[in-house]
Protein backbone atom coordinates (compact mmCIF):
# COMPACT_ATOMS: atom_id res chain seq x y z
CA UNK A 1 0.00 0.00 0.00
CA UNK A 2 1.62 3.65 -0.26
CA UNK A 3 -0.53 6.90 0.65
CA UNK A 4 -3.70 7.53 -0.25
CA UNK A 5 -4.55 9.76 -3.55
CA UNK A 6 -5.98 12.65 -1.99
CA UNK A 7 -5.75 16.26 -3.10
CA UNK A 8 -3.65 16.85 0.12
CA UNK A 9 -2.84 20.18 -0.73
CA UNK A 10 -6.77 21.45 -0.49
CA UNK A 11 -8.64 19.45 2.06
CA UNK A 12 -10.23 21.16 4.35
CA UNK A 13 -10.95 20.27 8.08
CA UNK A 14 -13.52 17.51 7.51
CA UNK A 15 -13.72 13.89 8.63
CA UNK A 16 -12.78 11.10 6.46
CA UNK A 17 -13.07 7.99 7.99
CA UNK A 18 -9.62 6.23 7.66
CA UNK A 19 -8.93 2.22 8.34
CA UNK A 20 -7.61 1.57 11.91
CA UNK A 21 -8.51 2.63 15.12
CA UNK A 22 -7.60 1.79 18.52
CA UNK A 23 -10.02 0.69 20.98
CA UNK A 24 -9.94 -0.09 24.62
CA UNK A 25 -13.18 -0.99 27.04
CA UNK A 26 -13.19 -0.72 30.52
CA UNK A 27 -15.22 -3.06 32.56
CA UNK A 28 -14.85 -4.25 36.25
CA UNK A 29 -12.15 -1.52 37.55
CA UNK A 30 -10.09 -2.25 34.98
CA UNK A 31 -9.10 -1.46 31.42
CA UNK A 32 -9.04 -4.10 28.78
CA UNK A 33 -5.61 -4.50 26.73
CA UNK A 34 -6.82 -2.80 23.82
CA UNK A 35 -6.48 -3.43 20.11
CA UNK A 36 -6.16 -1.85 16.72
CA UNK A 37 -9.27 -2.74 14.48
CA UNK A 38 -11.05 -1.86 11.22
CA UNK A 39 -14.30 -2.14 12.76
CA UNK A 40 -15.54 1.88 12.71
CA UNK A 41 -19.30 0.79 14.15
CA UNK A 42 -19.78 1.43 18.18
CA UNK A 43 -22.66 -0.52 19.59
CA UNK A 44 -24.01 0.73 22.81
CA UNK A 45 -27.16 0.26 25.03
CA UNK A 46 -30.03 2.78 24.56
CA UNK A 47 -29.51 4.23 28.02
CA UNK A 48 -25.33 4.56 28.07
CA UNK A 49 -24.14 7.22 30.31
CA UNK A 50 -23.14 8.98 27.34
CA UNK A 51 -26.51 9.73 25.72
CA UNK A 52 -28.06 10.38 29.55
CA UNK A 53 -25.20 12.16 31.40
CA UNK A 54 -23.07 13.39 28.69
CA UNK A 55 -19.67 11.83 30.20
CA UNK A 56 -17.55 12.22 27.21
CA UNK A 57 -14.11 13.69 26.88
CA UNK A 58 -11.52 14.17 24.21
CA UNK A 59 -8.04 14.73 22.72
CA UNK A 60 -6.76 15.91 19.83
CA UNK A 61 -3.22 16.17 18.27
CA UNK A 62 -1.38 15.87 14.66
CA UNK A 63 0.78 13.55 13.24
CA UNK A 64 3.49 15.60 11.04
CA UNK A 65 5.37 14.41 7.88
CA UNK A 66 8.81 16.21 8.95
CA UNK A 67 11.48 16.97 6.02
CA UNK A 68 13.47 14.18 6.71
CA UNK A 69 10.39 11.64 5.98
CA UNK A 70 9.81 10.54 9.63
CA UNK A 71 6.30 10.77 10.68
CA UNK A 72 6.06 12.48 14.12
CA UNK A 73 3.64 13.86 17.14
CA UNK A 74 4.03 17.19 19.18
CA UNK A 75 4.54 16.56 22.77
CA UNK A 76 1.30 13.52 22.96
CA UNK A 77 2.48 13.25 27.03
CA UNK A 78 0.11 16.46 27.74
CA UNK A 79 -2.69 15.10 25.75
CA UNK A 80 -2.08 11.95 27.95
CA UNK A 81 -2.04 13.89 30.89
CA UNK A 82 -4.76 16.48 29.83
CA UNK A 83 -7.12 13.84 29.23
CA UNK A 84 -6.24 12.14 32.45
CA UNK A 85 -7.27 15.54 34.03
CA UNK A 86 -10.44 15.73 32.07
CA UNK A 87 -11.54 11.92 33.34
CA UNK A 88 -10.65 12.50 36.73
CA UNK A 89 -13.04 15.89 36.30
CA UNK A 90 -15.71 13.88 34.97
CA UNK A 91 -15.55 11.03 37.19
CA UNK A 92 -14.14 8.92 34.35
CA UNK A 93 -11.27 6.26 34.99
CA UNK A 94 -7.95 8.43 33.64
CA UNK A 95 -6.41 6.14 30.74
CA UNK A 96 -2.89 5.71 31.74
CA UNK A 97 -0.30 7.63 29.77
CA UNK A 98 2.01 5.08 28.57
CA UNK A 99 -0.62 3.04 26.89
CA UNK A 100 -2.51 6.35 25.99
CA UNK A 101 0.82 6.99 24.02
CA UNK A 102 0.96 3.47 22.96
CA UNK A 103 -2.34 3.91 21.44
CA UNK A 104 -1.40 6.90 19.62
CA UNK A 105 1.77 5.12 18.27
CA UNK A 106 -0.19 2.26 16.71
CA UNK A 107 -3.04 4.33 15.23
CA UNK A 108 -0.58 6.34 13.52
CA UNK A 109 1.35 3.59 12.41
CA UNK A 110 -1.69 2.02 11.54
CA UNK A 111 -2.62 5.17 9.15
CA UNK A 112 0.65 5.50 7.67
CA UNK A 113 -0.78 5.75 4.26
CA UNK A 114 -2.95 8.65 5.79
CA UNK A 115 -0.72 10.79 6.67
CA UNK A 116 0.29 13.92 4.65
CA UNK A 117 3.48 14.46 2.84
CA UNK A 118 6.13 17.21 4.08
CA UNK A 119 5.08 20.35 2.14
CA UNK A 120 1.21 19.80 1.93
CA UNK A 121 0.26 21.94 4.69
CA UNK A 122 -1.75 19.06 5.89
CA UNK A 123 -1.44 16.61 8.88
CA UNK A 124 -2.98 13.69 10.35
CA UNK A 125 -6.00 14.60 13.03
CA UNK A 126 -5.60 12.26 16.09
CA UNK A 127 -8.84 12.31 17.90
CA UNK A 128 -8.81 10.23 20.99
CA UNK A 129 -11.69 9.95 23.47
CA UNK A 130 -13.35 8.28 26.13
CA UNK A 131 -17.33 7.84 26.50
CA UNK A 132 -19.56 6.08 29.47
CA UNK A 133 -20.76 2.79 27.33
CA UNK A 134 -22.58 0.71 30.04
CA UNK A 135 -26.70 2.01 31.14
CA UNK A 136 -27.75 4.76 34.19
CA UNK A 137 -30.76 6.35 34.88
CA UNK A 138 -30.07 7.40 38.28
CA UNK A 139 -27.43 11.00 38.01
CA UNK A 140 -24.28 8.86 38.47
CA UNK A 141 -21.04 7.90 37.04
CA UNK A 142 -21.10 4.94 34.47
CA UNK A 143 -19.64 1.63 35.53
CA UNK A 144 -17.93 1.09 32.27
CA UNK A 145 -16.18 3.29 29.81
CA UNK A 146 -14.54 3.12 26.21
CA UNK A 147 -11.38 4.82 25.26
CA UNK A 148 -11.36 5.24 21.36
CA UNK A 149 -9.04 6.98 19.05
CA UNK A 150 -9.53 7.66 15.74
CA UNK A 151 -8.06 9.73 13.01
CA UNK A 152 -8.41 11.87 10.29
CA UNK A 153 -6.28 13.80 7.47
CA UNK A 154 -6.94 17.73 7.54
CA UNK A 155 -5.92 20.77 6.36
CA UNK A 156 -6.27 23.81 7.44
CA UNK A 157 -9.19 24.43 10.21
CA UNK A 158 -10.69 27.91 8.98
CA UNK A 159 -12.24 28.24 5.50
CA UNK A 160 -9.69 30.08 2.86
CA UNK A 161 -6.78 29.21 5.37
CA UNK A 162 -4.30 31.29 6.73
CA UNK A 163 -5.90 34.86 7.05
CA UNK A 164 -6.96 37.26 9.57
CA UNK A 165 -10.22 36.15 10.93
CA UNK A 166 -12.96 38.27 11.95
CA UNK A 167 -14.66 37.46 15.92
CA UNK A 168 -17.32 38.65 17.94
CA UNK A 169 -17.84 39.08 21.59
CA UNK A 170 -20.68 36.36 22.49
CA UNK A 171 -23.67 37.00 24.35
CA UNK A 172 -23.59 33.32 25.89
CA UNK A 173 -21.24 31.86 27.87
CA UNK A 174 -19.09 28.54 27.45
CA UNK A 175 -18.31 27.79 30.38
CA UNK A 176 -19.19 28.25 34.13
CA UNK A 177 -16.98 29.61 36.78
CA UNK A 178 -15.25 26.54 38.92
CA UNK A 179 -17.41 24.31 36.21
CA UNK A 180 -15.51 22.38 33.42
CA UNK A 181 -14.06 25.11 31.10
CA UNK A 182 -10.64 23.77 31.44
CA UNK A 183 -11.50 20.23 30.65
CA UNK A 184 -11.47 19.07 27.46
CA UNK A 185 -15.01 17.37 28.05
CA UNK A 186 -17.66 17.01 25.18
CA UNK A 187 -20.40 19.36 26.92
CA UNK A 188 -18.58 22.41 27.16
CA UNK A 189 -18.86 22.18 23.28
CA UNK A 190 -22.42 21.44 22.94
CA UNK A 191 -22.36 24.73 24.97
CA UNK A 192 -21.05 26.84 22.81
CA UNK A 193 -22.80 25.14 19.25
CA UNK A 194 -25.50 27.69 19.53
CA UNK A 195 -22.96 30.87 19.91
CA UNK A 196 -20.98 29.32 16.86
CA UNK A 197 -23.95 29.16 14.77
CA UNK A 198 -24.88 32.31 15.52
CA UNK A 199 -21.74 34.22 14.95
CA UNK A 200 -21.58 32.29 11.75
CA UNK A 201 -24.85 33.96 10.55
CA UNK A 202 -23.80 36.75 11.27
CA UNK A 203 -20.89 36.57 8.97
CA UNK A 204 -18.01 35.95 11.66
CA UNK A 205 -15.58 33.16 11.82
CA UNK A 206 -15.49 32.91 15.59
CA UNK A 207 -16.87 34.03 18.94
CA UNK A 208 -14.46 35.36 21.63
CA UNK A 209 -15.52 33.70 25.01
CA UNK A 210 -16.22 36.23 28.47
CA UNK A 211 -15.15 35.12 31.46
CA UNK A 212 -18.69 33.66 32.66
CA UNK A 213 -18.54 35.33 36.24
CA UNK A 214 -17.63 39.05 35.64
CA UNK A 215 -17.94 39.14 31.66
CA UNK A 216 -15.16 41.52 31.47
CA UNK A 217 -12.48 39.30 30.87
CA UNK A 218 -10.84 37.59 27.53
CA UNK A 219 -11.33 33.72 27.58
CA UNK A 220 -10.79 31.99 24.20
CA UNK A 221 -12.80 30.84 21.29
CA UNK A 222 -15.38 27.40 21.15
CA UNK A 223 -11.90 25.73 20.09
CA UNK A 224 -8.54 27.77 20.83
CA UNK A 225 -6.72 30.26 22.84
CA UNK A 226 -6.38 33.88 22.64
CA UNK A 227 -2.92 35.91 22.11
CA UNK A 228 -2.02 39.31 21.44
CA UNK A 229 1.02 41.51 21.12
CA UNK A 230 1.58 44.81 22.23
CA UNK A 231 3.33 47.77 20.57
CA UNK A 232 6.46 46.53 22.18
CA UNK A 233 6.28 43.44 20.98
CA UNK A 234 5.52 41.50 23.94
CA UNK A 235 3.24 38.47 23.96
CA UNK A 236 -0.17 38.92 26.51
CA UNK A 237 -1.84 35.40 27.49
CA UNK A 238 -5.45 35.50 28.97
CA UNK A 239 -5.03 34.06 31.77
CA UNK A 240 -8.33 32.14 33.81
CA UNK A 241 -9.69 29.05 35.50
CA UNK A 242 -12.44 28.23 33.09
CA UNK A 243 -10.25 27.70 29.27
CA UNK A 244 -8.56 24.97 27.92
CA UNK A 245 -4.76 24.61 28.92
CA UNK A 246 -3.59 24.83 25.49
CA UNK A 247 -0.80 22.76 24.79
CA UNK A 248 -0.11 24.89 21.44
CA UNK A 249 -0.65 28.11 23.76
CA UNK A 250 1.86 26.56 25.99
CA UNK A 251 4.25 25.74 23.69
CA UNK A 252 4.13 29.26 21.92
CA UNK A 253 4.98 30.59 25.06
CA UNK A 254 8.22 28.81 25.22
CA UNK A 255 9.17 29.40 21.71
CA UNK A 256 8.46 33.24 22.01
CA UNK A 257 10.55 33.21 25.48
CA UNK A 258 13.23 30.60 23.98
CA UNK A 259 13.57 31.13 20.83
CA UNK A 260 12.65 34.61 20.11
CA UNK A 261 13.80 36.01 22.79
CA UNK A 262 10.39 37.69 23.29
CA UNK A 263 8.55 38.87 26.72
CA UNK A 264 5.57 36.73 27.55
CA UNK A 265 2.99 37.71 30.22
CA UNK A 266 0.36 35.38 31.28
CA UNK A 267 -2.82 37.52 33.27
CA UNK A 268 -6.42 38.44 32.70
CA UNK A 269 -6.70 40.67 30.14
CA UNK A 270 -9.66 43.03 29.99
CA UNK A 271 -12.01 43.07 26.88
CA UNK A 272 -11.91 46.77 27.36
CA UNK A 273 -8.04 46.89 27.09
CA UNK A 274 -7.40 45.10 23.73
CA UNK A 275 -7.97 47.94 21.57
CA UNK A 276 -3.90 48.65 22.86
CA UNK A 277 -2.93 45.65 20.93
CA UNK A 278 -1.09 45.62 17.73
CA UNK A 279 -1.91 41.66 17.13
CA UNK A 280 -4.66 39.41 17.80
CA UNK A 281 -4.26 35.16 17.30
CA UNK A 282 -6.05 32.15 17.89
CA UNK A 283 -4.15 28.92 18.91
CA UNK A 284 -4.51 25.34 18.82
CA UNK A 285 -3.82 22.28 17.34
CA UNK A 286 -6.68 22.36 14.79
CA UNK A 287 -6.33 26.25 14.82
CA UNK A 288 -2.20 26.03 14.69
CA UNK A 289 -1.58 30.24 14.96
CA UNK A 290 -3.95 31.65 13.18
CA UNK A 291 -4.49 35.41 12.79
CA UNK A 292 -7.46 37.70 14.08
CA UNK A 293 -8.09 41.02 12.31
CA UNK A 294 -10.64 42.16 14.06
CA UNK A 295 -13.22 41.77 17.18
CA UNK A 296 -16.92 42.92 17.39
CA UNK A 297 -17.76 44.35 20.05
CA UNK A 298 -21.84 44.77 19.45
CA UNK A 299 -20.93 46.64 16.83
CA UNK A 300 -18.13 48.17 17.78
CA UNK A 301 -14.74 47.22 15.93
CA UNK A 302 -11.60 46.68 17.42
CA UNK A 303 -8.85 46.10 14.96
CA UNK A 304 -5.46 44.53 15.34
CA UNK A 305 -3.33 47.24 13.31
CA UNK A 306 -0.96 44.76 12.58
CA UNK A 307 -2.55 41.98 11.54
CA UNK A 308 -5.42 43.33 8.76
CA UNK A 309 -3.77 42.09 5.52
CA UNK A 310 -1.94 39.25 7.11
CA UNK A 311 -0.36 37.56 9.74
CA UNK A 312 1.21 40.44 11.86
CA UNK A 313 5.20 40.23 12.32
CA UNK A 314 5.24 38.88 15.68
CA UNK A 315 2.57 36.48 14.88
CA UNK A 316 4.41 35.24 11.95
CA UNK A 317 7.90 34.17 13.81
CA UNK A 318 5.13 32.36 16.34
CA UNK A 319 3.99 30.54 13.28
CA UNK A 320 7.18 29.80 11.32
CA UNK A 321 9.46 28.97 14.99
CA UNK A 322 6.22 26.36 15.71
CA UNK A 323 5.15 24.84 12.90
CA UNK A 324 9.40 24.47 12.11
CA UNK A 325 9.45 22.85 14.87
CA UNK A 326 6.99 20.10 14.57
CA UNK A 327 8.10 19.88 10.79
CA UNK A 328 11.38 19.18 11.83
CA UNK A 329 13.14 21.91 10.30
CA UNK A 330 13.87 23.96 13.39
CA UNK A 331 14.85 22.23 16.39
CA UNK A 332 12.74 20.73 18.75
CA UNK A 333 13.26 21.09 22.70
CA UNK A 334 14.12 17.73 24.01
CA UNK A 335 11.07 15.74 24.71
CA UNK A 336 8.66 17.81 22.10
CA UNK A 337 8.70 15.15 19.17
CA UNK A 338 7.89 11.28 19.58
CA UNK A 339 9.09 9.74 16.35
CA UNK A 340 6.53 7.35 15.47
N1 LIG B 1 -9.40 25.84 23.67
C1 LIG B 1 -10.36 24.98 23.32
C2 LIG B 1 -11.74 25.22 23.80
C3 LIG B 1 -10.04 23.88 22.50
O1 LIG B 1 -10.97 23.01 22.14
C4 LIG B 1 -8.72 23.71 22.06
C5 LIG B 1 -8.35 22.55 21.24
O2 LIG B 1 -7.87 21.58 21.67
C6 LIG B 1 -7.76 24.64 22.46
C7 LIG B 1 -8.14 25.69 23.26
C8 LIG B 1 -6.35 24.48 22.03
O3 LIG B 1 -5.72 23.46 22.75
P1 LIG B 1 -4.51 22.66 22.14
O4 LIG B 1 -3.48 23.65 21.77
O5 LIG B 1 -4.07 21.77 23.24
O6 LIG B 1 -5.04 21.93 20.97
C1 LIG C 1 -8.25 20.85 18.68
O1 LIG C 1 -7.66 21.85 18.29
O2 LIG C 1 -7.68 19.75 18.73
C2 LIG C 1 -9.64 20.86 19.09
O3 LIG C 1 -10.07 19.95 19.70
C3 LIG C 1 -10.47 22.00 18.75
C4 LIG C 1 -11.54 21.76 17.78
C5 LIG C 1 -11.90 23.10 17.25
C6 LIG C 1 -11.26 20.82 16.66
Amino acid sequence: MGKKDLAWESIGFSYRETDKRYVSNYKNGEWDKGTITSDATVVLNECAGVFQYCQSIFEGLKAYTTKSGSIVTFRPDLNAERMMDSARGLEMPPFPKERFLDAIDQVVKANADWVPPYGSGASLYIRPYMFASSPVIGVKPAEEYQFRVICTPVGPYFKGGVRPLSICVSDFDRAAPHGTGHLKAGLNYAMSLHAYMEAHQNGFDENLFLDPATRTFVEETGGANFFFVTKEHEIVIPKSDSILPSITRRSMMIVAEKYLGLKVTERPVRLSEINSFVECGLCGTAAVISPVGKVTDHGREIRFSDCQEAMGPVTKKLYDTLTGIQLGTVEAPEGWIRKI
